[in-house]
Order: C-alpha cells, then structure tokens, then sequence
C-alpha cells in the first residue's frame, strides 16, 4: 500500500493530474514522421537550399522551386515520386558577394524572392542577388533558355529575411516590400506597365506605412482590385513600456490606376487601407497577421461571398491562446473602403474624420479626377470603419500551437454539404487539418512534417493533385489531403469526421469520397456511429493474465484518438475505484494483486456517444501446486514490480480488435499481449522503496520545521514584552522574518 501511495504521490508531483479531455480543441489523431499512414514525399538535392518561393503550373504536373541560388522546375504528376525537371542555377557575381560581405551582410546568396507566371508560357523571377536585385522573364518549359538578367531595384527585395508579396495581373507586376540596401524604404509599386498604364508608387505621405510587414495580395478581378495584407505599427502611441502596437491591414489598389495628372502624378489615386480585427467579444485582439489565403466562392456564387482566411498571433498574452483563425468577407472589406475615412493632422498630431459624402474615397477610376478631388484622396487613405471577422469571432483559436501558415479548401460531404477545411502549420513543425462543423472546428489530425521546429515560407495546395506542397529548407514535402486506408472499421472511419473519407459497405473499407455512392456511410457533423454503422463490434476478446499476490500489474490500454474518454470497468460494467487502482495519463490501469483484485477488467473507450471496448483482461492468481511451495517462493521476487514498455507508435491495433473473427483476434490480443504485457521483469522495488523513504524523511522535516517555528513564535512572545518593550517592533520584525 505504501509502495503505491509512493507511485501515487510521484504521479502527482512530478507528472501532475492531467486530464486530457480537459483541453480545448486539440487533434484527434496524431501522426509522426515516417508513419506509413501518411506516406510523405520530398524532394531534396544538395542544391537545394532555403526553399522561398512555390508556384504550381495550371495543370499543377509541375512546381516551381524558387530556392538560394537556384530555380527549380519539378515533376509533380505521379503520385509516388517528385522529380527534378529542369534547374537553373543563378548566383550574384563574385564582385557583388564581396561588396555584399564588406558591407556585413549575412544573406548574400541570390534568393529567389517573386516566381510568378508572366504569361502563360513565361515565368517572371526575381532574385535578391547579393542586394542588387535582378529579375528574369524566362520560358517555363526550358529554364535554361538565354535569358537576360535586368536590375530591377524598385520592383524586388533586397533582402532574404523581410516579407514581401507580389503578383502579376495582365503581365503588370503588383509589388509590396522593402528596398533599398538597408531595408529602410518601402514600396507598393507597378512595374513592367505596358501601352499607356504608368508604373507607379506610393506618395510620401506621413503614415502611409508605419514599418509594415508585407504578408500577401490577391486579385480580386470583380473589383478590379489587388487587395494586400500586411502588418504595420499602429497609431497607438505605445504602450506604458514603449512597445508600439502592431496592427494588421489590408489595403487596396486598383488595376485601371494610372496616376493623377497633376497632383499624384505617377501616384497610386487608389490606395487606401483599413485595420483588421480578429478579435473574440471583448478579449485582447490577436493583433498579428502572419498569413492569409483567398477562398474563391463556388462559380454560381457572387463573387462578394469571398473569404480570406487568416492566421493570427497577438503581441501581447491573450486569455484565449497563442493564435486564432479570423476569415473576413469580401462584402464586410468593401464596405470598409466605401466608408468615411480619416485625414491626418500634422499640426494638431492626431487623426481627424473625413467623411466620404460624394463616394470618391476608395474608389476606383480617379486617375482622371480633378485636383481638388485628388488632393483629398492624397490624404484620406485610412478608412474609420475597421473590418471585423464574420460573424464577429474566431473560427478557431489553440492555447497550445503558435499557428505561422495555412491553406483552405471545400470538400463536399456524402450528403453534398460543403465544409471549409483549413491546413495549418504550426511553429513546432506539425500541420493541423482542421474541418469547421457547425459545433465549432474540429481538428481531425495532425502530421509531423519536420523534424525540428521551423517556420516554412510557403504552404500550396494542388486541388487536382488532392495534395498540399510545403517548401522549407529541409526541401520540398508534399502531404497528401486525406488518406482513409488509417481507419480500419466503420467506427473509426465516421468517427474521424473527415468529409474527405466514408465507410464504403460494399468494400468494407474507409475510402476517399468521390462520387456519390449510396453505399457510403459517413456523418461529419456529428459522428454518429450507432446511425451509420450496422455492424460493429465493440468487444474484445479476454486477455488472461496470471500475478503473483502483492505483484503490481500493469495493463495497458491505448485508443488512437486523443478524443476517447478511456474508462476502466469490472465485468459488471461498473466503474473500477479510485482506490486501489491507478489509472496512468496512457491509459494503463495500475494495481497490487491480492484476493479482492483478481477479477476482469474492460477498458472502455468512449467518444461521441460511441461505447467500445477496446481491451479485456482477467487477472487471476496462479494455481500453484502445495508440493511445490518452498519459503524461498514467498521471498520478495515475487513482489516484482511489472512494468510494461508502451510504445506510443505501436497502439494496441483497433483493426485486429475489431475484426470479425473471434480466434484471430484471441491470438493477435496474445501476441499483443507479448510484445505489451509480458513485462520485463525489472525490479522496482529498491526505487519504491526510496521514494517511501524519501517521503517519510519529507513529512518529518516538515513536522520538524513547524516545530521549530512554534517553539520560535512562543520565544517571541515570551521574550519580547519582557526584556526589550522599547524595540518591540525591531524584535518582531526578527521573529516575523523568521516566519
Ligand atoms: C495511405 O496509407 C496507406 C497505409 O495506411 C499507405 O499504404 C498508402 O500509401 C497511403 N496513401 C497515400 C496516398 O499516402
Ligand atoms: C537558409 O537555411 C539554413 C538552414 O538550412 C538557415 O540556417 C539559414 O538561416 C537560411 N538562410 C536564410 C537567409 O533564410
Ligand atoms: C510571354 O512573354 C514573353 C516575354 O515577353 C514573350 O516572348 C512571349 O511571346 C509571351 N507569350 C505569350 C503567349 O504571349
Ligand atoms: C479622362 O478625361 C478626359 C477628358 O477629361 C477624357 O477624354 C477621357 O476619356 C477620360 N478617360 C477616362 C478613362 O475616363
Ligand atoms: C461489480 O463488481 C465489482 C468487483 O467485482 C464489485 O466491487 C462491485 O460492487 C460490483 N458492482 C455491482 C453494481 O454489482
Ligand atoms: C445517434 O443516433 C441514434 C439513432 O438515431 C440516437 O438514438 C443517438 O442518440 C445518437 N447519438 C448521439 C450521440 O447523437
């Protein structure tokens, strides 16, 4: 007993009582690196290295690689390998690296920053080149092709390390970064305008830009707008630490700009910006965009029910998290930019409103305008309404993960509802699928991608391909979206929730949705077993086990899903105490053998209503013959203590559980049994033996201490008031640090 108050009390100082199903939104399935669940493909070469940029053809047969120094075109149509097409190697003069080292700078490889299509049958590459930007227009079937490299100083990054975004519209390149050698100045430019279209740049006007982070842009045709996302500081003057306050925008220019005649001359006449605010109720706001993705609406749609996904962090602890995901409606940004905006003040300092009265702030088409017109717009870019997400809340918000990309997609269900699925990575490596269920979102798995933590530049999905591409420095991964051949049985297979995946009743298999059968079996919304399932097993067969009295037993029990609640039962279906068992946070069941302890015990999983049993054991005692009993038998080798090697990566396996035939599976749960119970006999006794001592020694010098401090309070008091009444106060003090 003290043995096991010993084990007791280690569990609850060292481990803490951790309650799994406690925590919030967590992932039901977990898989690690190298699993052959999710088979991962990569593609590496010793030249490829600082994977920055990933573009995908329009078949999506073949992705492009922008990388430090070189530029890849890969194979990506066959589903079992990536292979390298085509490379072009592109480094920056020997002259450039020195003057680039001279001037100590750490980035002076050429790193591919822009890889976008220029046409349809050309690529368009920029490349930081040592701090002397260079761009390529180059044919993307042969990248090798004699190409001339321009210097493009306002159009491209200078820099490996700051944040940039660009697109290409009509072959007009639409940029956001930083330029310069230091990085100080920055740019939302037209390069390359073609016919009468001017390149064009931003005014100098005080708070235009505040140090802004440049995260993404997007076209939005229907508009006939480039939106971009980026972070900048805020107008909050800090905060009591002097921190300034970062704010998330997006901000908007127009295609059919062409700069103001006099006033905003070569100037965009369409450039202004609102404050994003993914923000729960009155909770801190996760101020930080750190990325965003467009999700187009299905072509019947209007092209207004757009969304934008993004992922947030927050500069400053918030009670809900580390990050959250916000998505914000075409409908609510536009109704921002033809709202009042504010002017301001460089005397008074301070942001005055600037109310829209005839509509001309925001809009499009004012190149044409008169000055007076133009003069507003050139200081009336911040709109006053800031954009909130829809619905005004999170979709999703993790205490746990620090979220750092994503990507977003529609997958119809059997029952033809379409439900978004986002792919998050998170800073330690891992990426989330995520399927928001009218509950809230539900986190199906999590893969491992990379070994150590790191933030990937990129994240693509390729619908056709049903695959995603991860661009990192590890080389390039692709992950695929779904693989439902990891759930073994119907149960499995609907209480994943994955719309990707439904249990098929005539191939008794869980398998990919693609057209609809009437055979499929799938709830996402609920993940009702007992409705979709006809048949299921939820017994298992008797495990037998045979403990010497006061041995300690060991008996596993492992649910894949992080979502079970695992509950431990006697036969009789009631639950098994507190006392005295133990029940570890792996899901073992821990106990001494003794006459009231040999019995049958059920391990009981438990998820959305679903009951399954997914191990039985009966413990009994040995019978052993009275001849054979010597005194050396009940000497303490028997009270060995049993410890099992679990092994997380080697559950208990759900499929031979639940497989039909009853003498396979007696056989596999022996086998299992072998590998997970018999035990290798190491001794714990010497360390339980230690900790009671430990224990004891503990209690004693805690009983010690008050002692002492009893006797020391009673001195005090004695003393005090007698021999020193005058420095009464001094002496307390004594006493009271004493206390
Ligand atoms: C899906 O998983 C199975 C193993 O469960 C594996 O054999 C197969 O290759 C995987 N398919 C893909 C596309 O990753
Ligand atoms: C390039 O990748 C290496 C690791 O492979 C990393 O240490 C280095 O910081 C990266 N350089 C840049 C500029 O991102
Ligand atoms: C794409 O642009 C390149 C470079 O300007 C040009 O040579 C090529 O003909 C263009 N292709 C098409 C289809 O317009
Ligand atoms: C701009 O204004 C001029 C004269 O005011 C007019 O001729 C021209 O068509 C206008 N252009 C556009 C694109 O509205
Ligand atoms: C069920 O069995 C256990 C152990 O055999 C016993 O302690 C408990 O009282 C039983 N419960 C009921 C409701 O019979
Ligand atoms: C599942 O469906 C059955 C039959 O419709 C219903 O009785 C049961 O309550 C449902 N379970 C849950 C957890 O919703």
């Amino acid at each position: 007993m003290a043995a096991l108050f010993g084990i007791w009390m280690f569990k609850v100082i060292f481990l803490g009582l951790i309650d799994p199903s406690q925590a919030s939104v967590r992932p039901r399935v977990s898989f690690a690196r190298g699993s052959s669940e999710r088979v991962l493909g990569i593609y590496s070469s010793s030249t490829l290295k600082n994977t920055s940029t990933l573009l995908l053809s329009t078949d999506e047969d073949t992705l492009f690689v922008g990388a430090r120094d070189a530029l890849f075109s890969l194979d990506v149509s066959q589903s079992d390998s990536i292979t390298l097409k085509d490379e072009l190697k592109w480094t920056p003069s020997s002259d450039q690296t020195k003057t680039c080292r001279v001037a100590s700078k750490l980035d002076c490889g050429n790193f591919i920053s822009i890889l976008q299509f220029f046409n349809s049958t050309h690529l368009y590459a920029c490349g930081t080149n040592a701090y002397k930007p260079q761009a390529i227009i180059i044919p993307a079937s042969s990248l090798n092709a004699n190409i001339d490299k321009k210097d493009a100083k306002n159009c491209c990054p200078f820099s490996s390390t700051q944040r940039n975004t660009a697109i290409i519209v009509d072959g007009e390149l639409y940029t956001a970064t930083n330029v310069g050698f230091f990085g100080d100045k920055n740019v939302i430019s037209r390069c390359h305008s073609r016919g009468t279209h001017n390149n064009l740049e931003l005014e100098t006007v005080p708070k235009l830009l505040q140090e802004p982070v440049f995260i993404s842009s997007t076209h939005v045709a229907s508009e006939g707008k480039i939106l971009l996302f980026f972070t900048e500081n805020g107008d909050l003057s800090g905060d009591y630490f002097g921190n300034s306050f970062t704010v998330s925008r997006v901000a908007q220019v127009c295609t059919d700009d062409n700069g103001g005649t006099l006033t905003l001359q070569r100037r965009w006449t369409s450039f202004a910006k609102a404050q994003l605010v993914c923000q729960q109720g009155e909770d801190l706001q996760f101020n930080k965009l750190q990325d965003i993705v467009k999700l187009s609406p299905s072509d019947s749609d209007s092209p207004d029910k757009t969304l934008f996904y993004g992922v947030f962090t927050s500069q400053r602890s918030v009670s809900s998290g580390l990050s959250a995901v916000c998505a914000f409606s075409l409908t609510d940004i536009k109704a921002a930019f033809s709202g009042n905006y504010k002017t301001f003040d460089l005397r008074g300092n301070h942001w005055s409103p600037q109310p829209n009265t005839d509509g001309k702030l925001g809009k499009c088409g004012l190149f044409n305008d008169t000055d007076s017109v133009l003069n507003r717009v050139k200081k009336s870019f911040l709109t006053e309404n800031v954009v909130h997400p829809m619905d005004k809340t999170l979709l999703l918000s993790s205490a746990e993960e620090q979220y750092t990309r994503l990507a977003v997609h529609r997958a119809q269900a059997v029952d033809g509802q379409t439900y978004t699925i986002l792919y998050l990575l998170t800073e330690s490596g891992f990426l989330h699928k995520v399927v928001l269920l009218a509950e809230g979102p539900h986190i199906i798995e999590e893969i491992q991608i990379f070994k150590q933590p790191q933030i990937a530049k990129n994240i693509l999905l390729s619908k056709s391909k049903s695959v995603l591409f991860i661009g990192s420095s590890e080389g390039v991964f692709r992950v695929p979206l779904s693989n439902c051949s990891a759930y073994p049985n119907c149960a499995e297979c609907v209480l994943a929730r994955d719309p990707f995946c439904a249990w098929d009743t005539e191939t008794r298999a869980c398998t990919a949705v693609s057209e609809t059968k009437s055979t499929l079996r799938q709830d996402v919304e609920r993940g009702n077993v007992t409705e979709q399932c006809i048949e299921f097993r939820n017994t298992a067969a008797v495990l037998f086990k045979t403990a010497h009295l006061n041995e300690i037993v060991v008996l596993p029990c492992q649910s894949k899903s992080k979502l079970a609640k695992m509950t431990w039962r006697f036969s009789n279906n009631s639950l098994v105490p507190q006392f005295p068992y133990l029940q570890w946070t792996d899901g073992s069941l821990v106990f001494p053998v003794s006459l009231e302890t040999t019995n049958t015990y059920r391990c009981v999983s438990e998820e959305l209503g679903f009951q399954q049993t997914i191990a039985t054991f009966s413990v009994n005692l040995p019978v052993v013959p009275r001849s054979r009993m010597s005194p050396s038998h009940q000497q303490p080798e028997h009270i060995d203590f049993t410890t099992i090697e679990l092994d997380e990566s080697e559950p208990i396996n759900e499929e031979k559980i639940n497989d039909r035939s009853e003498e396979k599976q007696a056989s596999t749960y022996h086998d299992a049994g072998k590998d997970t119970l018999c035990i290798s006999q190491k001794s714990y006794y010497s360390e339980m033996v230690a900790v009671c001592i430990f224990f004891v020694i503990f209690c004693f010098c805690i009983l010690a201490f008050f002692v002492v401090l009893w006797r020391n309070g009673k001195r005090c008091n004695k003393i005090l008031p007698q021999e020193q009444p005058q420095k009464g106060t001094e002496s307390d003090k004594i006493c009271q640090t004493e206390l």
